[in-house]
């Protein structure tokens, strides 16, 4: 069956054939030219055969070059031209050849082929490189299984989901009693799978420590579903499938899924999920970063937590399986909703079970903590475990949160800046470094760094009340940089907001850096003051103490200290009041170089 022939194709063909040396019996088959169809292209695995088996135009690089073809019947030539073959190849997956083929013949045409008996071998071949494909066994089992020497049915083993369906782990309990029965954990990798009459197979490959070749990986399933009886039993412990394993890289003797050299029988196991996120998690449905890292998405009717990198890839899914209920408010902080929960973790195919708190900050701004993962569910919240005065917090925002008034209403001279180049981010931070702007940015830095502190201000809440601005009028240039606020708290007197940058041109962070947001974490003597009431602490010649983090709003960050940027800010009066003329109010004269100081700082330190 020569199905796909391109034009070049065949002219390649041609030059294939007319470039090899003239053999006198091919030469009749010339004008017939053979190719194997397009998609066999690639290099397979066979079992028994050692080097990898090429197949290209019109060679198969074990067997020779095809001379003639009829359906699925190909005539194939040696090195030689002596020895000629009919092999009979069928595709039953993309992934998996099989054939059988003759003794070799002098015979030089197509009729060599009714000498394929029936019980001819039938040989598979099996891509290599293939992409894999979601298994048929979706979902949690128990399992038990025989390896010739009895059923080992003492303890269940299992067959566990991992993060891409295209793989299953397989845990093998021991039996005592049973020989042949070992406890061992195994990964399989689907790569294809088709029916035959009445019988689906399945051709996978398995990972486990003591696989070394192909021969090991390599496996042939045969499988069928046996439909939930109906009217026995309650529906989770009847039989979903019975499955027969090869035991060598073949499909060979795999008639029936009762017979094999490793037989199970499959039992739907009930999902660890037995729970929902809170609604105040589940209503946006979505979440990121701060930094647009890793993305949260509820999946499975709530009960599922989808963490995946910014290309989309899931890294990590999380199934609710307990809710413990909310922890006690921490004193000094303001009251939030919160909610403790044990979670079931996978991570490829490693699962167990995790402590996390969620707390809600505000309907568009969540934090999440974590504890260490552990394979059992009894221990994820305990105190070695999950510690909330230790365990990390995870900022999480929705696409577009609310703006919210911003903290420290009034009018403020900057103190000091220090920045900190954050060397643990340089090698994993170039996905979201690269939209940024080119080196004038860090030309106009280098021009504004000289500039005095004095001539640096700083006006929160002021033209807008969800507007943080920071200008510097250094030389000729006036340099203007402006912050949204959205939702901010409280925590043991330390404040934190989530600030978007406002872009050059005014517009809220479009273009360069999209939707990127950071953390600004505060303390004044006396603890920070309420976000509610800004004006609460407004004595002229109060010191805050600011900090910011890209990624997170990080506890261990001490502010006006460390941190990305740290800076110390003096109050000097509320917003009405002028100073010099030069009111605190956005200008977009001309030529005005629209760039903070604190946006050039970001910029080099991100870059
Ligand atoms: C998930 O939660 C949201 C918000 O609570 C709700 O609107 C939605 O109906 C829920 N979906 C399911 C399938 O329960
Ligand atoms: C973990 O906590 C549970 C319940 O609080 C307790 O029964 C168990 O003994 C603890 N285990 C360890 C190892 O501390
Ligand atoms: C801010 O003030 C604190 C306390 O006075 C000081 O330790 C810190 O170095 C200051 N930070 C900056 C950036 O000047
Ligand atoms: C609150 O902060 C103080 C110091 O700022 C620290 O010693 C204490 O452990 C914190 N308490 C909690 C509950 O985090």
């Amino acid at each position: 069956m020569v199905t796909s022939q391109g034009a070049p194709h065949i002219l390649l063909a041609f030059t294939l054939v007319l470039a090899a040396p003239p053999l006198p019996l091919a030469a009749r088959h010339s004008e017939s030219i053979c190719l194997f169809p397009e998609r066999w292209q690639g290099t397979w695995f066979q079992s028994g055969v050692r080097l990898p088996i090429t197949i290209l135009l019109n060679r198969f690089s074990t067997k020779g070059r095809c001379i003639a073809s009829k359906e699925d019947k190909f005539l194939i030539a040696n090195e030689n031209g002596n020895c000629f073959r009919c092999v009979s190849i069928h595709e039953v997956h993309e992934n998996v050849l099989q054939y059988k083929e003759t003794f070799c013949s002098p015979v030089d045409s197509l009729s060599l082929c009714s000498q394929i008996t029936g019980d001819a071998l039938l040989y598979s071949m099996f891509r290599q490189n293939a992409i894999a494909l979601p298994c048929p066994f979706t979902g949690y089992h128990t399992f038990f299984y025989n390896r010739g020497h009895g059923e080992c049915n003492t303890l269940a083993s299992t067959m566990e989901p991992c993060t891409q369906d295209s793989r299953l782990l397989l845990r093998y309990q021991a039996c005592p009693d049973v020989s042949g029965s070992e406890s061992a954990v195994e990964e399989l990798q689907c790569l294809a799978t088709w029916k035959e009459g009445s019988s689906r197979y399945l051709v996978g490959k398995i990972e486990h420590g003591h696989v070394t070749s192909n021969e090991d990986r390599y496996r042939c399933f045969v499988y069928d579903k046996i439909p939930p009886s109906s009217g026995s039993g309650d529906g989770e412990g009847n039989v979903a499938y019975r499955v027969a394993q090869s035991g060598d890289a073949t499909c060979n003797g795999l008639f029936s899924p009762m017979e094999g050299s490793r037989t199970m029988t499959l039992y739907k196991a009930s999902s660890p999920s037995r729970c929902k996120f809170p609604s105040w998690v589940s209503n946006p449905g979505h979440w990121h970063t701060l930094d647009h890292r890793r993305s949260y998405s509820l999946r499975h009717r709530n009960s599922t937590l989808r963490i995946a990198d910014s290309d989309g890839r899931e890294e990590t899914r999380v199934q609710c399986s307990e809710v413990k209920g909310p922890l006690p408010a921490i004193p000094g902080s303001s009251p939030s909703d919160n909610m403790q929960i044990v979670g079931h973790y996978t991570v490829g195919c490693q699962s167990g079970y995790v402590c996390m708190v969620f707390y809600k900050r505000d309907q568009h701004v969540i934090e999440v903590q974590s504890g260490t993962f552990t394979r059992r569910f009894e221990e994820a919240c305990n105190k070695s475990n999950f510690d909330r005065f230790r365990a990390p917090f995870v900022t999480l925002v929705t696409t577009s949160p609310d703006l919210k008034s911003c903290p420290h209403s009034g009018r403020f001279a900057v103190t000091g800046i220090h920045r900190h180049v954050r060397e643990e981010r340089s090698t994993d931070n170039t996905a979201i470094t690269g939209t940024r702007g080119g080196n004038d940015e860090e030309e106009i830095l280098s021009q504004i760094q000289d500039c005095p502190l004095e001539t640096v201000a700083l006006s929160s809440a002021c033209s807008e009340r969800d507007t943080m601005e920071v200008r510097s009028e250094c030389d000729i240039k006036r340099i203007v940089s402006a912050y949204r606020c959205h939702a901010g708290w409280i925590e043991n007197g330390t404040g934190y907001v989530i600030m978007t940058p406002v872009g050059r041109s005014g517009t809220s962070g479009a273009g360069a850096g999209a939707g990127r947001r950071y953390c600004f974490i505060y303390t004044s003597p006396g603890g920070a003051t309420s976000l509610s009431s800004p004006s609460s602490q407004s004595a002229t010649g109060h010191v805050v103490r600011f900090s910011t983090s890209a990624d997170t709003c990080s506890r261990t960050v001490i502010p006006g200290s460390t941190g990305v940027l740290a800076f110390n800010i003096t109050h000097q009066g509320m917003c009405v009041e002028t100073s010099g003329g030069s009111a605190l109010t956005m200008q977009t004269a001309g030529s005005i170089v629209c760039l903070s100081i604190l946006c050039l700082q970001f910029g080099r330190v991100f870059r």
